[in-house]
């Protein structure tokens, strides 16, 4: 049997990832995101487990470099990777917002129009904006977001907020909602395809402990 490729993101998604793997049998000695080693096999269930850089995981699968992947559906919106989203797995429920300092808050939402948004999800931001009608300057982040207004290096910041402790302790209000976001299992189109029958097992399997049967 050919060893079937999973990659899963570093941080906040990467335990509940691997727990809910390890329910369906997938799991390998000493895999954990403290590892050092990047590539963790097991030789028994012929399953070979890579982990990165969050942002990386749809560029690992569409590029058929792992077969499947965990992420959440905000970076992998962000992403515009081609690969399959066969499964909202639930966890990692957080949602996409535009927040700005409590203290200079602007009457309506086009006030802030031409001004400096921080983000490290610049692309579902300027589809966000250009809905609204809206330019703007976007100033890429790659974390601590809730920084930027508070230093006076933009004015907004578009970013995804969980329990609502990081904007709250920054000083800052959300004023708008753009999407919700949760963790997905992505596959490679062409391993979906050539690996099918383990892929698909993968699927029914999750789908029953997600409580999601039936997704696509
Ligand atoms: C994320 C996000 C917010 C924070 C939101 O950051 O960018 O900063 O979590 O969570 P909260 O609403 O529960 O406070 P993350 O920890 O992934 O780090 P980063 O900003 O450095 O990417």
């Amino acid at each position: 049997m050919e060893y079937l490729t999973v990659a899963l993101p570093k941080g906040k998604l990467f335990k509940p990832s691997a727990e809910l793997l390890e329910k369906i049998g997938y799991t390998a000695d000493g895999l954990s995101d403290k590892s050092r080693k990047l590539i963790i096999t097991n030789e028994e269930k012929k399953v070979r487990f890579i982990i990165t850089k969050t942002a990386d995981v749809p560029t690992y699968v569409e590029y058929g470099a792992a077969d499947i992947g965990v992420i959440g559906k905000d970076v992998l919106t962000e992403s515009g990777k081609d690969v399959y989203e066969l499964l909202d797995l639930g966890f990692g429920k957080c949602h996409l917002m535009m927040a700005v300092p409590k203290e200079q808050k602007r009457a309506k939402l086009t006030d802030y129009a031409y001004t400096r948004v921080a983000t490290k999800f610049p692309h579902i931001a300027e589809e966000f904006f250009t809905r609204q009608g809206m330019q703007m300057e976007y100033i890429n982040l790659g974390g601590s977001i809730e920084l930027g207004p508070v230093v006076g290096l933009s004015e907004s910041i578009v970013d995804i907020v969980e329990t609502g402790t990081t904007l709250k302790e920054n000083g800052l209000e959300e004023i708008a909602y753009i999407m919700d976001a949760t963790a997905r299992l992505i596959a490679n189109r062409v391993s979906f395809k050539l690996k099918f029958a383990r892929i698909g097992n993968m699927v029914t399997a999750l789908s029953k402990l997600v409580g999601k049967e039936g997704q696509p």
